[in-house]
């Protein structure tokens, strides 16, 4: 029967990731859990960086970005050596479940941990909502709601100077991102890594537009697809249109957390606790067709991604 939990934070933070945390502990002690908040991720657990949290550590966080608990990627927790290291500190302090808020770097990690005899639940925390166990992930409404600001006060500007936009946006390559984005702008081209993608398509798209009448454009692309400050040159110098390309980068990530994220947030770090008090572990939770789901973390690992391509279609449909 577990007694002690503790929840942390890892990989890149995201929107709604505090108030995950305040439902975690508030509901955890509810229930009679001992909880304890773990410091940057695996990092603050090699490190022993643990502390006891009480309702009042998660007070005046649900509407804070970022994460209280603070974050870092560390790839050497694949180590098995490593992995051990983390499951005898855990142990010194009694500590017997964990819930890890995080993609999919977090969930091997809690995969790997609970191998070892730790019980462990996995929360979707990623702006990139590449997590297929779960519609969406928390963080992602929030920087879609950020990149849609963007697009508008951009779509201003280009539109005053009859230029064409280039907006890079986040995803780590799942194209949810770009692809609602350019549904919610009015993007007049999405292209993600599922999209076929060259130059000279792109710059013949453009040509076309601009002898339809169009004169001004706004073209959404996922990261790790091209360089868009090189796509936006050779669009200006083959087809004369004047280009600017814009990379969002981090500001994606940070801000005040939309009500869905913060609700979504609650709901799973509430969940994550019942299904601990039920004796469930190496699970995941997730939000299908608005149901909370609990699925295997390795079942969820091998699930295939869900495809981006009908917003990407249904953008281009309606440009
Ligand atoms: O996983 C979230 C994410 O923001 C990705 O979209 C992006 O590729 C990556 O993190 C950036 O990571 P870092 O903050 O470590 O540069």
């Amino acid at each position: 029967m577990v007694k002690k939990i503790a929840v942390f934070t890892s990989g890149g933070d995201a929107p709604g990731m505090n108030a995950c945390i305040r439902a975690i502990v508030r509901a955890g002690l509810v229930h009679g859990f001992e909880m304890y908040g773990i410091r940057d991720g695996y990092r603050g657990l090699l490190e022993d960086n643990i502390f006891k949290m009480d309702r009042h550590s998660v007070s005046e966080i649900i509407n804070r970005g970022g994460t209280i608990l603070g974050t870092a990627r560390l790839p050497e927790f694949r180590d098995i050596e490593v992995q051990k290291k983390g499951v005898e500190i855990l142990q010194k302090h009694g500590i017997d479940a964990l819930v890890g808020i995080g993609g999919d770097g977090t969930y091997m990690g809690l995969a790997a941990l609970s191998r070892l005899g730790i019980n462990t639940i996995g929360i979707p925390g990623t702006i990139d909502n590449d997590i297929s166990s779960s519609d969406f992930t928390i963080g992602f409404d929030t920087a879609l709601n950020t990149i849609v600001e963007c697009v508008d006060r951009l779509r201003d500007t280009s539109s005053s100077h009859q230029r064409c936009s280039i907006i890079e946006v986040m995803g780590n390559r799942c194209g949810d991102l770009a692809a609602y984005a350019g549904v919610a702008c009015g993007a007049e081209m999405v292209i993600t890594n599922e999209t076929e993608f060259s130059k000279e398509s792109v710059i013949e798209f453009l040509k076309l537009q601009r002898e339809k009448g169009k004169n001004h454009a706004i073209i959404i692309i996922s990261e790790k697809v091209c360089d868009v400050y090189e796509l936006a040159h050779e669009i200006m110098y083959k087809c004369g249109y004047e280009t600017r390309a814009e990379i969002l980068g981090h500001m994606q990530r940070g801000g005040t957390p939309s009500a869905f994220d913060r609700v979504l947030a609650s709901r799973l770090g509430h969940y994550s606790i019942e299904l601990l008090k039920q004796g469930v572990s190496s699970s995941c939770v997730g939000l299908i067709h608005n149901e909370l789901t609990c699925h295997s973390i390795t079942d969820a690992l091998a699930m295939p991604r869900n495809s981006s391509q009908q917003f990407v279609k249904i953008s281009a449909d309606l440009e």
